[in-house]
């Protein structure tokens, strides 16, 4: 059983034997971003998984965002190092919702959050992440209904920004809804300078613009460039904490306060150096998507992808 850095030297040297490239997400824990070649948000590790030269993808996250890397490049091997690296989000719509809305409304839009499995994403006309979803749904025809799912709070948070009307997929994330403004009060009071990122899955939404109306609504990787470009020193921040690693990594002379420490994705964790070392060695487990749900999930990433 090898170690922490002799491991870690054996994922580098498997990633170059088997022209490998390591894609993490930034939830991940600190010594698998640390061995990967791409650390970001679901957005930009869609981009990268689309566009790699590498012939394996080693998908450091979560499943739906494995599937996505297969689905727009449906000619490399991806590797999700262990399976049941789930999605809460994910897991709380079925396809047979998406059609049942359909089916009431027959010039709908279906806007489908990346955070869903492949079989929604194919019902989907177009996905979105945190990152670009205030402006694909703003471009989105004015005289259609739109149902955007799963996330509801990120929905709310899209509708309030857009003014548009949207109907919302009652889901959450179990971390980010756990996240609520009874966390944030104290914290807020403690730190008067700092500047306030949260992520748009958060539970607290309307209340805690109310206690912050200046709080910045950011994907993980617009919490980083947010961070590394603002004046303020200390930062309040409402995720989960895999990001501190990359914040305290990218920013190292400020401050980062989590309003709620125990915020973890536990199925993000499930991903350790030593499976991603196996995952390498045994070329496993491989994700791949039925050409059938990808060839029709494919067209709506690929509009995800070409905004923002
Ligand atoms: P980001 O796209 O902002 O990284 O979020 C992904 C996610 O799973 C949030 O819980
Ligand atoms: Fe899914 Fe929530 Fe984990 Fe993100 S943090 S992967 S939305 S369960």
């Amino acid at each position: 059983r090898m170690r922490g850095e002799a491991l870690a030297q054996e994922v580098l040297r498997l990633k170059r034997e088997r022209n490998a490239v390591i894609l993490a997400h930034s939830y991940q824990l600190p010594e698998v971003q640390e061995v990967a070649d791409f650390v970001g948000d679901s957005l930009g590790l869609a981009r990268e998984a689309q566009r790699t030269r590498a012939e394996v993808i080693v998908f450091c996250g979560v499943h739906f965002m494995a599937e996505t890397a297969a689905i727009l490049n449906p000619e490399k091997t991806v590797l999700l190092p262990d399976l049941e690296a789930g999605c809460s989000l994910a897991d709380s719509i079925r396809p047979e919702d998406v059609l049942a809305w359909k089916a009431k409304h027959p010039d709908g839009i279906v806007v489908a959050y990346v955070n869903t499995k492949a079989e929604v994403k194919a019902l989907a006309d177009v996905c979105v992440t945190s990152a670009n979803a205030v402006e694909v749904v703003s471009r989105l025809p004015q005289d259609r209904p739109i149902y955007f799912v799963p996330d509801m709070f990120l929905g709310a948070h899209v509708a309030r920004v857009t003014g548009r009307r949207l109907d919302l997929f009652p889901g959450e994330c179990h971390v980010h809804a756990g996240i609520r403004e009874e966390h944030l009060k104290a914290l807020l009071e403690a730190h008067p300078g700092a500047e306030f990122l949260i992520h748009p899955e958060c539970g607290c939404g309307s209340g805690c613009l109310y206690l912050k109306p200046d709080a910045k609504m950011l994907s993980t990787e617009g919490m980083v460039r947010y961070a590394k470009g603002a004046e303020a020193r200390e930062f309040v921040v409402a995720t989960e904490v895999g990001i501190l690693h990359r914040l305290k990594k990218e920013a190292p002379e400020k401050a980062f306060f989590p309003v709620k420490p125990d915020a973890v994705c536990e199925y993000m964790k499930r991903i350790t150096l030593e499976k991603v070392y196996l995952s390498l060695k045994e070329m496993r487990h491989v994700v791949r998507v039925p050409e059938e749900v990808a060839g029709r999930a494919r067209r709506a990433l690929e509009a995800m992808v070409a905004v923002g």
